[in-house]
C-alpha cells in the first residue's frame, strides 16, 4: 500500500487485540483468517495503492450529496462537482476491479434529490461498467391481507412530512460488472417456493426436487432496532450488514476472495466479510472516529466468531 495511507494504530491494536485471543486460547488456532486493512484517508488515493484488478468484490454506498451531517465529511457539493468526483471513484473502483468482479453500489434518493440514483447508474453504466442487475433494498413493507386476513407492516422508514411525497420505504443497489455477463450463485440467497408444486412444475428444480429458487431482485432488509443510536449505530448513513452478505454469497467462494468497501464507513461491510470468512478486506474512509468505531466492531465480530469456535 502506498505510504501515504496512515493505517492507525489503534485500529491495529483492536484488531490485533481480538485476533492475539484466537490464538492463545487453548493454543489452537481457530478460523479467523481474514486480512482485514483499514486506511484513514481519501479512497480514490487510496485505491491508487492497490493493483490493477485485485480486487474480486467491492460493495459500498458513497455519500449521497443529500446534506447528510457526517462528522467530518461535507455532503453538500454543487451538483456537476458531486458527479465529477463520482466519475473519480468509479474510475479507480473499475481500475482495481478484475474483470470477473462485481461492483455493488447502494444509493438512495430523497425528494430534493430524486434523480441522483439514476444519475449515478447512467454515469458508471455508460462507460466504466455494465449495469449488470438492479436491487431495490427494501427498507419498510406493507402487505394488504386478502378477506379476513390482517393486513401487515415490517421495517422501519423515516416519515416524510408532506401534502406531496410518499414516504420513501426504498434505496437502490446497483449491480455492476465489466461485461454484463459475469455469473452469479442465485441460490446462494435463495428462498423456498411458497407453492410446492412449482418444485416439480419448473425443469431446473424438478430433476434435483429442489425447493430453492432465485430471491429476485428485492430484497426486505429492515434496520434492526436500537435503543440508543450513538452507542449502537454512531453514523447517520450506514447499511445493514445482511445486505453487504447478500452480496458476497451472490459472488460466491468468499474465502478466496478480496473484498473492498471504500466508504468503509462504521464497517458493516469489514462485519460481514468477517462473519463469512473472506479473505482479505480492504476499506477506507476520511473520517477517524467511524474508522475507529469500525475497527471495535469488526474486533467484537473475531471475538464472537472465535468463542463460538470453541
Ligand atoms: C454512506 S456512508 C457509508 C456507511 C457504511 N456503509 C456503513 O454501513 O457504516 C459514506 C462514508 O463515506 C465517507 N467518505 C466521504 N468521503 C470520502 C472519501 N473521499 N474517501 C473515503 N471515505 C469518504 C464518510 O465519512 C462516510 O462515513
Amino acid at each position: 500500500m502506498s505510504q501515504k495511507n496512515k493505517l492507525y494504530e489503534w485500529i491495529r491494536c483492536c484488531l490485533d487485540g481480538a485476533m492475539k485471543q484466537c490464538t492463545d486460547l487453548k493454543n489452537r488456532v481457530l478460523p479467523t483468517k481474514t486480512v482485514i486493512e483499514f486506511y484513514h484517508g481519501d479512497c480514490v488515493a487510496g485505491m491508487k495503492g492497490l493493483d490493477a484488478k485485485s480486487v474480486d468484490l467491492v460493495v459500498t454506498s458513497p455519500p449521497y450529496n443529500l446534506g447528510i451531517k457526517y462528522s467530518a465529511y461535507k455532503d453538500d457539493q454543487a451538483r456537476e462537482q458531486y458527479l465529477g468526483w463520482c466519475d473519480e471513484w468509479g474510475t479507480a473502483i473499475q481500475r482495481v476491479l478484475k474483470d470477473n468482479g462485481s461492483f455493488f453500489l447502494n444509493v438512495g434518493a430523497s425528494p430534493s434529490n430524486p434523480m441522483l440514483p439514476h444519475e449515478l447508474a447512467d454515469l458508471f453504466g455508460r462507460e466504466l461498467f455494465r449495469l449488470q442487475n438492479t436491487i431495490h433494498w427494501i427498507k419498510s413493507i406493507t402487505l394488504d391481507g386478502d378477506e379476513e386476513e390482517e393486513t401487515v407492516s415490517r421495517g422501519h422508514f423515516k416519515p416524510i412530512n408532506s401534502e406531496r411525497f410518499l414516504n420513501d420505504c426504498h434505496e437502490y443497489i446497483f449491480h455492476f460488472t465489466k461485461n454484463g455477463n459475469t455469473p452469479i450463485d442465485r441460490l446462494a440467497i435463495g428462498v423456498p417456493y411458497a407453492d410446492k408444486s412449482n418444485i416439480a412444475r419448473w425443469a431446473h428444480t424438478r430433476d434435483e426436487a429442489r425447493d430453492r429458487r432465485c430471491r429476485g431482485n428485492t430484497w426486505f432488509i429492515p434496520y434492526k432496532t436500537i435503543r440508543d443510536r450513538n452507542a449502537e449505530r454512531p453514523h447517520p448513513a450506514t447499511f445493514p450488514h445482511e445486505l453487504v452478505e447478500n452480496c458476497i454469497l451472490l459472488h460466491g467462494k468468499a474465502n478466496q476472495i478480496t473484498v473492498l468497501d471504500p466508504f468503509l464507513g462504521i464497517g458493516s461491510a469489514a462485519v460481514s466479510a468477517k462473519e463469512l470468512g473472506v479473505r482479505r478486506f480492504i476499506g477506507f474512509d476520511v473520517d477517524e472516529s467511524y474508522l475507529k468505531v469500525a475497527a471495535e466492531r469488526t474486533g467484537a465480530t473475531i471475538q464472537k466468531l472465535t468463542a463460538s469456535a470453541l
